[in-house]
């Protein structure tokens, strides 16, 4: 680790450190085999995946992985995404060039300009900055993504005018190349265009693209992570094969295994202060309610299980429950408020919408109506 004060400023001063340039799977490995060996916590936040998911994780790590969350919705797969930024170094050098559109490793260059700029600058005159890792992680929705935002686009009128430019230098660099040395996650995988998976195949497999028809050619060193719900993923057509195939680890996430478990994640992130001038005190068979909502709705024939239930369920129908509790607390001056079934009538408000219905299932009921006898059967069965 590097102290600011002391941080080596230029080329000449980096190399004197003895700092060794690494792939960021190389240093991700190298941190996380560090806080293994030390029995660091290594998700913190993360419930319940102790004995499935972590260890999934740990091997792609340790075998230098590109990965794909796997799982329905709301199972923490991007909160696991960005908390293996916590395995990157604090901060990396770079070249400081204004005009270079990456963070260079001063050791392998990539760009043609930042080449140049080495071979024709003495070690001393080279300016080093310092990349924190919080700005090494960056992710992406792929509904909507074009091809020109996370890979590049060229500017013909730029290329047509000067004789002497390379189609790099006429280059506006997406995303992907942008995160040069970092972390690039994209979420729901299946969604995104598949020309967009081709650039992203030919960029990161055969390092190099092909845009508006002008080869470029980009050593890129880049984690790439993906997210996708395994009903979609596995459909057909969705993905292209090749981009499949080069991902190295699939991790299998999954819903809380127990009830209990499920309610230590429904505490951790519902976040609300029961104490203050209104507490509110949750008798545990009415955590074990919220709980069951949720199970039963997992298990219910008329949701839809492709989409699944997310783990917001519960966590925003535990805050309604505790918010109506307290807001009888208030009106009734109750204090402790305590929550009780009838507060679970306000639970519409924070279910309709996370329910997808199956559509399949050939049925009339209503949304509301299917939120009522699921709640009418967890109830029955706390
Ligand atoms: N095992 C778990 N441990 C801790 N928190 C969890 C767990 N499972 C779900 N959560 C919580 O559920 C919420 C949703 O998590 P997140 O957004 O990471 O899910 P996701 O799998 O990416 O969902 P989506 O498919 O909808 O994008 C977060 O508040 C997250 O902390
Ligand atoms: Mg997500």
């Amino acid at each position: 680790m590097w102290i600011s004060a002391q941080r080596p400023a230029t080329l000449k001063e980096l190399r004197e450190s003895g700092w060794r340039s690494k792939t960021v799977k190389e240093e991700l490995r190298d941190n996380f085999v560090q806080a293994l060996q030390a029995g660091e916590e290594l998700f913190p936040g993360i419930i319940g995946y102790d004995d499935t998911v972590i260890p999934e994780i740990s091997l792609a790590i340790l075998a230098g992985h590109d990965m794909l969350f796997l799982g329905e919705k709301g199972q923490a797969k991007s909160r696991l995404m960005r908390l293996l930024a916590r395995f990157l170094d604090p901060e990396i050098p770079y070249v400081d060039l204004p005009d270079v559109p990456v963070h260079e490793d001063p050791y392998r260059p990539i760009t043609r300009r930042a080449k140049e700029f080495l071979a024709n600058t003495p070690e001393d005159q080279v300016p080093i900055a310092w990349w924190p890792r919080e700005y090494r992680y960056a992710e992406r929705l792929a509904p909507g993504t074009k091809f020109a935002d996370i890979i590049g686009e060229i500017d013909p009128a730029k290329l047509a005018r000067g004789t002497s430019l390379s189609a790099e230098e006429a280059l506006f660099f997406g995303l992907i190349p942008r995160m040069h040395r970092g972390i690039f996650a994209v979420n729901e995988l299946p969604e995104l265009d598949e020309l967009v998976q081709v650039g992203l195949f030919n960029i990161l497999e055969e390092r190099d693209v092909q845009i508006r028809g002008y080869p470029i050619r980009f050593d890129l060193d880049i984690l790439i992570l993906f997210s996708a719900n395994p009903a979609t993923y596995n459909r057909s057509g969705k993905v292209i094969p090749q981009l499949k195939d080069r991902i190295g680890s699939v991790i299998h996430t999954h819903y809380p295994r127990d009830r209990d478990v499920a309610i230590q994640i429904t505490e951790q992130e519902a976040r609300i202060e029961l104490d203050g001038e209104y507490p509110v005190v949750v008798p545990y068979f009415m955590k074990e309610i919220i709980e069951q909502i949720s199970v039963v709705a997992r298990r219910s024939k008329y949701v839809d299980q492709q989409s699944g239930v997310s783990a917001r369920l519960s966590i925003a129908n535990y805050r309604t429950m505790v918010a109506s509790a307290r807001r009888r607390g208030i009106i009734l001056g109750e204090r402790p408020a305590v929550p009780r079934i009838t507060d679970l009538g306000h639970l519409s408000s924070s279910s309709l919408g996370k329910l997808e219905l199956d559509l399949m299932a050939g049925h009339q009921m209503s949304e509301k109506q299917v939120l009522d006898a699921i709640i009418a059967e967890a109830i029955k069965d706390v």
